[in-house]
């Protein structure tokens, strides 16, 4: 049964990229962030304004050990998903976890009209993704078995790269198939 968790920072594609994989491999892919909408009935954005990041992160945890349970799946996360150790102990521990890395320049070139994310909408977008590159890389690289990187390639190549790792760690069951769960594969090198 494959499992795969993508994390990463905004907009490093863990959305776009989920959703292709798991067309590939004909899996559902589920979003925590819409998951977390439905649950709140409003976008993600005016929860923060109204009811604070803490109220939020809450939700999103119980939101991360639901989907944890989710079975054969494709689960992107949000940004800060990996934050509270409970999570990165879900995902690693239920998920082949895989790291969507980009620099925070890149992440700006692709953000930088953004008005849903909450933490983006100061005066300096790009000092506050370097800010928070260093602060998550560290707790991306722990909860994630492989890391693929997504500056400069295309959409597709990404998705590629993601299928590879997946094969590589015994994961990829293709559309159909019917294998036994593998042992996620716990790997170095990124
Ligand atoms: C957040 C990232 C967002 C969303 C929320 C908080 C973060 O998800 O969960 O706005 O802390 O980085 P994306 O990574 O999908 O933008």
């Amino acid at each position: 049964m494959t499992a795969l968790a993508l994390v990463g920072l905004p907009g490093s594609g863990k959305s776009a990229i989920g959703r292709r994989v798991a067309g590939r491999l004909d899996l559902p892919f589920l979003d925590s962030d819409t998951v977390i909408e439905q649950r709140i009935g409003c976008s993600i954005r005016e929860f923060f304004e109204r009811e604070g990041e803490t109220r939020f992160r809450d939700i999103e945890e119980e939101v991360i050990a639901e989907l944890a349970h989710a079975g054969g799946a494709v689960v992107a996360t949000g940004g800060g998903a990996v934050l509270r150790p409970a999570n990165r102990r879900q995902l690693h521990e239920h998920f082949h976890v895989i790291y969507l890395r980009s620099t925070p320049e890149d992440l700006y070139r692709r953000l930088r009209h953004d008005v849903k994310r909450p933490l983006l909408q100061v005066a300096d977008p790009l000092g506050r993704l370097r800010e928070l590159h260093a602060a998550r890389d560290p707790l991306y690289r722990e909860t994630a078995h492989d890391a693929v990187d997504t500056g400069r390639p295309s959409l597709g190549a990404v998705v590629q790269a993601v299928l590879v790792r997946l094969e590589a760690a015994g994961q990829a069951v293709p559309a159909g198939g019917d294998t036994a769960p593998q042992p996620l594969a716990a790997r170095t090198g990124r």
